[in-house]
Order: C-alpha cells, then structure tokens, then sequence
C-alpha cells in the first residue's frame, strides 16, 4: 500500500513552469494527485516526466506506517542534492504526512511549501507566495471539499482504467489507523459530479473505473437542497453501472460493518460491475477485533463473506490482516491463521503492525508485541495465504474469463496483461488482440499471483446489460 506510483503522462510545453509530483501510498493518493495536476495545469503549469526537468516537485506522501513515512524523509535528503544544482527548485509536500507532521516538515532545508490534503486548491497560490515570501503551509480541514467539480487530470498511463474518487475522510476510528487525523472526517461526493466524470471517462476510452473511498459503503449523500433525497453507495453503483454496459465498475474499500445486502443484489443485477469485494478482516480474533475498535466479531465477518457468496457465487473476497497488534496472543494469531482457512481468500494484503502517534493505540494501548515476533506472526500469515492464493488460482485453471487487456505484460513485449472481473491478474499471448478491449482468456496454467492462459476467442461488446427497469434502492441500513 505504500507503493510508489510514477507520474506521468507528460504534457510537454517547456515554455511553461516544469512540474514533477510523486505519489505515494493508497489509491486515494493517486486519484488526488490527478486533482493537483489538474489545479496546476489550470494555473499555467505543465507537467513533466524527467525529475531533473522540474521547477517543482510534488511529493503526496503517506503515513499510514512508519516505513512510508521514513521512505519520505529520504527522498526530502535526496531533493536537497537537486536543489544544490537548481536554486530555483521548489518542493512541496502534500497529503497524509504534510498533514500529521506539518511545521516539522517545513523545517527540513528541502522543504518550501506543506500543504495538507483539503487544501489542494491554494497550490497556485501558495506556490507564488513561496517565491514572494519564502516557506508556506496550509493544512485546515475542510470538512466539505469534495473537489466535486474538479476534473482530474489522468496521471496513469494506462487510458484503460481509472479512480474515481466518491468520497474523502474517514469516521470510524479504528484504533491503529492515522487516517482520520490526516483526512477528517467522512463526507460524500455529489453523485451528479461522479456521474459527469465517469461519462467523461468513457468518451475518452477508458472501460473500467474503481469507485474509491477510504469506506465506500458509508457513502451516503444528500442533497443540501433537498435533505429527504439521499443517495446510498447501492444506488451509487447502480448508477455508475448504467453509464455503459461496456464500462467496468469496481470499488475499494468495504468496511466489513457496512457491506450491506443492497449493494450485493446490486452486483448481481449488473454485469459491468466486477464481482470481487476487498473486505479488510485485519485480525480473526474476537479479543483483538475489540481493541481495533473494529466494531464486528469475528462471527459477523463469516456471515458477511457468507451472505457475499450465496448472492454472487462467483465473487472474489479480498482482505487486509495486521500481524502483532498491542496484546495479540499466540491463540489470538492462531485465530486469524483459522480465520484465513475458513474464508480462504483469493487475496490479501498483510502488514506488521507499526503504531502511529496519537492513535487510540498509541495513547492508550502498549505497543507490547517484540518485533521479531511481530514479522514471525506476519511471515506465518504471509505464507498461509500465499497458499491459499494459488489454491484459488487453481481453481481458475480451464476455467475462461472475460479479461480487460490493460497493457503488455512486464516480463514480455509478447504477452499482454489484463484482470478477470475477479480483480486476478491474466496473462496470456497478444496474438490479434490490443489494449482496451475484452478477451476471453482461457487458464491453462498459475502461480500464486497471476493466471496464465491463452485468448479462447475475442469477445467484443461481451458485457451487456440486462432488459431490467433500472431500480433504485431504498437505504437498507
Ligand atoms: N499498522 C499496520 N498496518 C496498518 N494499516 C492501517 N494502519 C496500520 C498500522 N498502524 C493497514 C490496515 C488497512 C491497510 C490500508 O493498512 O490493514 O486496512
Ligand atoms: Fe496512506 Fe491512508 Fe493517507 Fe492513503 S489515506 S495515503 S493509506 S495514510
């Protein structure tokens, strides 16, 4: 999660200041990336896609474990270096850090401008005032910036898929997690400004869109002209989906408290919409899932993977696991090594713990788990999933999947790469294929990580949508 991405797609106008951003950490990062790019652009600043080019670099960091925070802090030494050789260098940092860390990031010598994630806006002018007056900060929360009327500006190469942001911050207080002190509290985007910018997506190309949010089942709006109107994620998604029965619709991430029935029918009803849920469980034991704050027993997480299963057979479960949490037992890791059995997820990402100032576990937990046991308990979740990844994968073999081809594979310029609605990755020969478009890929071999295979035929148009009256659902929660 804490994945570097590179920008850019470059817009190559020298004549105009050079700006370089690097993106760090969630898919929520990436997609605000592309709303800084697309405020910069409109002030008179193009990007580049060479660090040495730039008259300002951007870094949007991380702070949801310490490494991402400590991998920052080396390049801030490292911009000091490109900075001896340019004067005129500016660097600003955004996002999650700028806003946890604030004047102690200003004070590093690299650094000319913090600026926190609702603040996105006053760049340009920021940036002036940096050359007027020297350092600058801004990290106020604004609790109703959706950048709702921004249209982002894609940084991923790609022009196949893209986030789209639904809505920002975070009310749950999980009692390990940094992100509602870096992103405020929860609020929803217009729906109208979500449809816009997915239409938009479509008539430029792109066949698959991730609805992001750090909780997308929360999402709820309401209009402020009408406050009886609301718009639920299930209904959300139902609209997105009939955008175009060609456009692919994902989303991430689910609070397993909050994956409500509405939004699985909904799933079900609309082909276009991918049938793989991320449902961070982050520990199988009821004693941790308690001090997490996590609000569901370790019985609720079974009955939801349950209730996802029975309504969408075929559906893909994902999952985030946290090893050595504060007072996590060797019984309380047995129970989320039997968690992972039961469930047998296709996937998961899995971290060791690191605490994070002025969380609930910070203040009031001991950070009491030694490390070495720490990265034993994580190697021993690691290496059970592992197994069960190819299991999963397994099963998929002689199976065919719709693929979206999504570029050339890294190891071969003769292989492309794609994901089966089930979000695994597919590779198999390009032969008359091209980026863009739906195969049927057919598995004829895996590892625990991809899929292997070859086209059974090339579908085009192959999503349709079915003759249903669209319906819109009622909140169900
Ligand atoms: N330490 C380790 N992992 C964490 N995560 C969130 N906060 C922490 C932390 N303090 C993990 C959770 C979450 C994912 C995005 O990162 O598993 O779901
Ligand atoms: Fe990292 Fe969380 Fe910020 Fe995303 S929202 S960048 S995961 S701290």
């Amino acid at each position: 999660m804490t994945k570097k991405f590179h920008t850019v797609r470059p817009i190559p106008n020298r004549q105009l200041p050079q700006l370089f951003i690097e993106t760090y950490g969630c898919q929520m990062n990436i997609a605000d990336s592309e709303v800084v790019v697309s405020v910069m652009q409109e002030a008179g600043f193009a990007l580049c896609d060479h660090i040495e080019q730039a008259d300002i670099i951007f870094v949007n960091t991380c702070s949801i474990r310490d490494n991402a925070e400590q991998r920052i802090w080396g390049r801030l030494n490292l911009f000091l270096q490109y900075k001896k050789k340019k004067p005129s260098l500016k660097v600003g940092v955004l996002g999650c850090m700028a806003e946890r860390l604030k004047e102690e990031l200003l004070s590093h010598n690299a650094v000319d401008l913090v600026v926190g994630p609702d603040s996105y806006r006053l760049l340009p002018k920021l940036i002036e005032a940096v050359t007027h007056t020297g350092k600058q900060i801004e990290t106020h929360f604004n609790p109703e910036e959706t950048y709702a009327d921004i249209s982002p500006v894609r940084i991923d190469p790609n022009g196949v898929s893209a986030f789209v942001s639904i809505m920002r911050g975070c009310n749950n207080l999980c009692a390990y997690c940094v992100v509602p002190f870096v992103r405020g509290r929860e609020r929803s985007r217009n729906p109208k400004s979500i449809e816009h910018e997915v239409t938009d997506l479509v008539a430029n190309g792109y066949r698959e869109v991730t609805l992001i949010g750090q909780n997308v089942n929360s999402y709820l709006w309401s209009d402020p002209n009408n406050p009886t109107e609301h718009v639920n994620f299930a209904q959300l998604l139902e609209i997105i989906a009939l955008i175009d029965p060609k456009l692919r619709v994902r989303f991430a991430t689910s609070h397993p408290k909050d994956m409500s029935k509405g939004v699985l029918y909904t799933m079900a009803m609309y082909p276009n919409i991918c049938h793989h849920i991320h449902l961070p469980a982050q520990s199988g034991s009821d004693h941790i899932l308690k001090l997490m704050n996590r609000k569901y027993t370790r019985e609720e997480y079974l009955l939801r993977t349950k209730a996802i299963l029975q309504i969408l057979p075929n559906c893909s479960i994902s999952t985030d696991f946290i090893a050595g949490f504060c007072d996590e037992t060797a019984e309380d890791h047995a129970q989320t090594l039997s968690l992972m059995q039961e469930v047998r997820f296709d996937q998961a990402f899995m971290f060791q713990y690191s605490e994070r100032p002025n969380t609930k576990a910070a203040n009031t937990y001991r950070d009491n788990v030694p490390e070495e046991i720490k990265t034993q308990r994580l190697n021993e979740i690691i290496t059970l999933q592992n197994q069960l990844s190819l299991e999963s994968n397994q099963r998929d073999v002689g199976k065919t999947f719709e693929v979206l081809v999504e570029g050339l594979s890294k190891r071969s310029d003769q292989h492309f790469f794609g994901r089966t609605p089930q979000n695994k990755v597919c590779v198999f020969p390009c032969g008359e294929s091209q980026i863009g478009a739906y195969v049927d890929v057919l598995v004829e071999s895996c590892t625990s990580a991809t899929l292997i295979g070859c086209i059974a035929h090339k579908v085009q148009n192959a999503t349709f949508l079915p003759h249903i009256r669209p319906f819109l659902h009622k909140p169900d929660k």
